[in-house]
């Protein structure tokens, strides 16, 4: 369907239909005609439908809701095409990268975690409840560094102290950087968190940073989206990617990949951890969403 071409056919049989109603179509038709681009003026309803309906009134409240609605739907899509670039925008540069591009516009994080929130509201389960379970069900007076924190939905149902880190913070309690560079001390923390967040081209330096800010047998718990990790689709091997971990100097405790859009790794710090020389990081597909 294709809303605006329709409003606009229905504009065009109207002025041909002769000069006598000029003056008494609806107003729709006094409106100058829109650009390609933005919103349909408010149209009239198909003549059928007055017909049958047989008062003004009655045909007047579709119209308003028909064009409510399709606006809803033009709104929708335009800002679902904007959350998908800005997806892939995340997922195709470094962290640097995107933490500049966002200086620029901090809106655009909203934009981004708008369209964000909606993908995952068709997700059976969210990742970030399994960790903020997790940690309930854990020690309360471990510090964790929440790495991509989002809405920081971690911090706000927990009793631990948490740092949330992201691009972009509209909250004082959010420590704004490239979480390949953060402000955390060394051996500070007790669990590192990356919740969907290894987006970056240079992932690996946002593990190395967590590696820095863990105290040794700390946590590093990482829910990533199964399809990156699917080398049956082009996605990394999972086994590759964990043992890049392990070489960090990391022993992998557990790995639950019962959910079906997710997998979830519990890895722990060594306590005499030690850094391979060099490590063979696996590349992790970017995670593109189809146009519902
Ligand atoms: C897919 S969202 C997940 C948000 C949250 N962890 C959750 O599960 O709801 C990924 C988050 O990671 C953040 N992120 C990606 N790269 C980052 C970077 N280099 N530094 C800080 N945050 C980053 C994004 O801004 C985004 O908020």
């Amino acid at each position: 369907m294709e809303p605006p071409e329709s409003a606009a056919g229905g504009r065009k049989r109207r002025r041909r239909g002769g000069g006598r109603n000029r003056r008494k179509p609806s107003s729709s038709s006094q409106q100058a005609p829109a650009p390609a681009a933005a919103p349909p003026p408010p149209s009239s309803p198909p003549s059928k439908r007055r017909r049958k309906d047989g008062t003004g009134q009655a045909a007047a409240t579709p119209k308003r809701g028909n064009t409510s609605s399709l606006l809803d739907k033009m709104r929708a899509r335009l800002s679902g095409g904007h959350f998908r670039m800005l997806n892939e925008k995340l997922y195709t540069c470094s962290g640097q990268d995107a933490f500049d591009y966002f200086k620029n516009d901090p809106n655009l994080f909203d934009v981004y975690h708008t369209g964000y929130r909606e993908q995952m509201s068709h997700w059976p389960e969210q990742p970030v409840n399994v960790i903020i379970n997790w940690l309930k069900s854990h020690n309360a007076s471990w510090t964790v560094a929440d790495f991509g924190c989002g809405n920081a939905a971690v911090a706000k149902n927990v009793k631990n102290k948490v740092f949330s880190i992201d691009l972009v913070s509209d909250d004082p309690s959010v420590i704004a950087c490239d979480m390949a560079h953060t402000p955390l001390e060394p051996s500070s923390v007790d669990v590192a968190i990356f919740c969907l967040s290894l987006m970056g081209t240079n992932y690996p330096s946002y593990l190395e940073e967590a590696n820095r800010v863990l105290k040794p047998s700390g946590w590093l718990v990482i829910a990533e989206v199964r399809s990156r990790l699917d080398p049956n689709n082009g996605g990394a091997d999972p086994e590759k990617f964990s043992k890049a971990i392990i070489q960090l100097g990391f022993s992998l405790v557990s790995k639950d990949e019962k959910n079906k859009m997710f997998i979830l790794f519990y890895f722990r710090k060594k306590d005499k951890s030690k850094v391979a020389k060099s490590i063979d990081w696996p590349q992790l597909k970017p995670c593109l969403y189809k146009r519902r």
